[in-house]
């Protein structure tokens, strides 16, 4: 992010805190019911958004060398990223080119030769189906056109996208729509997976990615524990495309007034919230990186898998730094998971009640709009 970018961001903040004011939208923004439990929705929604957009599948930093991968299976397509022994990254569907199995699982080093564990095809790192065993059960040429399928892949400014539907490319710059630079200044190349926790819940995929796109409800449902750090109800916001931009102001911020503004840090006084869309919250968090990485359930519209991962700027070696990020991770599972999700179970149970047709979005709630109009102009 430039220099003069920043100080007009905090001098937003700063701003707002003294005039009690937030980022407004336009109008209000009333939101059906039936976004968070049509069926036919949610299966566009699975079809459109999450078969053919690009998905963060990970950092960088956590497939630094040849033969590291990692596996991802929420996005309806198992997928396979894995560095090649020519230090280049490709994504593969997750599927042996013989019958079908699954080849890899989870996350670890990938030996030089991808052995399937039904009938030992193997694969090199680059895909290229290199061993049959019993080859001349097969036609001669099928060695040469069964490599693994490539999926379109990604790599840019220390984040992993893939895009899950085979032959469907993506014209990259467009799609970040200006968010280049904010993310390329963060240096995320640099630095280091601490943990990855999963979890399940009963809410729509939508109602979990809202969790993290106003500060209004800070006030009253993080009395005790987050509002004591940040704001409520303060925050800039700023769309890029489908994607958005928020920042929340932490409560240190109010003394920037008296410090010279060369020493002013944005990422040192905000939490810094990205929708890379459509299912990745990515933040800014002071001292370290979190992302959210939210899925629909494949057959459930009422429930969301997720993975939550937190990066750290130095590699955690000693104990007192374990310490230190197992308690941060602690935190925050914890104030989402205690406080955000019940509310957000109990919300997509109400649904169903027939209270109501619409919810409502305030203007002061400008990142919500945007991101559920950003959804419907792809799914209708
Ligand atoms: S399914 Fe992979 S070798 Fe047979
Ligand atoms: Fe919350």
């Amino acid at each position: 992010m430039k220099r003069k970018t920043e100080l007009s961001l905090i001098n937003q903040l700063l701003s707002m805190i003294e005039n009690k004011e937030t980022a407004m939208a336009a109008d209000v923004y009333r939101n059906p019911v039936s976004d968070y439990t049509d069926r036919t929705q949610f299966d566009a929604e699975k079809a459109l958004l999450f078969r053919n957009t690009p998905l963060v599948v990970g950092l960088s930093c956590e497939l630094t060398d040849p033969g590291a991968y990692l596996t991802e299976d929420r996005a309806g397509v198992p997928i396979l990223v894995v560095r090649g022994d020519d230090n280049k990254l490709r994504a593969f569907a997750n599927v042996c080119r013989h019958r079908g199995t699954k080849l890899l699982r989870d996350c670890g080093f990938a030996k030089k030769l991808i052995s399937c564990p039904y009938h030992a095809w193997a694969y090199s790192r680059q895909g290229t189906l290199e061993h049959v065993p019993f080859e001349q059960g097969f036609e001669k040429s099928d060695r040469a056109t069964h490599g693994l399928t490539e999926l379109s892949l990604e790599e840019r400014h220390g984040l992993i996208w893939v895009t899950p539907t085979a032959g469907t490319s993506v014209n990259f710059d467009q799609f970040l729509a200006g968010l280049d630079e904010d993310l390329s200044s963060f240096n995320l190349q640099n630095y280091h997976h601490y943990e990855t926790r999963t979890l399940s819940q009963r809410m729509n995929w939508k109602l979990v990615v809202d969790t993290f796109l106003e500060t209004y409800h800070l006030g009253a449902l993080h009395r005790a524990t987050v509002y004591p750090i940040i704001h409520g109800n303060v925050g800039t916001f700023d769309p890029f495309g489908s994607h958005l931009r928020n920042i929340y102001a932490r409560r240190s911020m109010d003394k920037l007034r008296e410090v010279p503004e060369e020493s002013w840090d944005l990422i040192e006084q905000t939490a810094i919230i990205y929708v890379l869309f459509p299912n990745t919250i990515l933040v800014m968090q002071g001292d370290h990186i979190e992302t959210w990485r939210i899925f629909p359930d494949y057959d459930d519209v009422n429930k969301t898998e997720m993975a939550v991962s937190l990066y750290t700027p130095e590699l955690a070696k000693s104990e007192s730094a374990k310490g230190h990020w197992d308690r941060n991770m602690d935190l925050l599972v914890k104030t989402v998971v205690e406080e955000d999700f019940p509310i957000g179970e109990e919300i997509q149970r109400g649904f169903y009640s027939g209270a109501q047709n619409e919810i409502i979005f305030g203007r002061n709630e400008p990142g919500l709009a945007h991101f559920h109009q950003r959804v419907k102009q792809v799914v209708y």
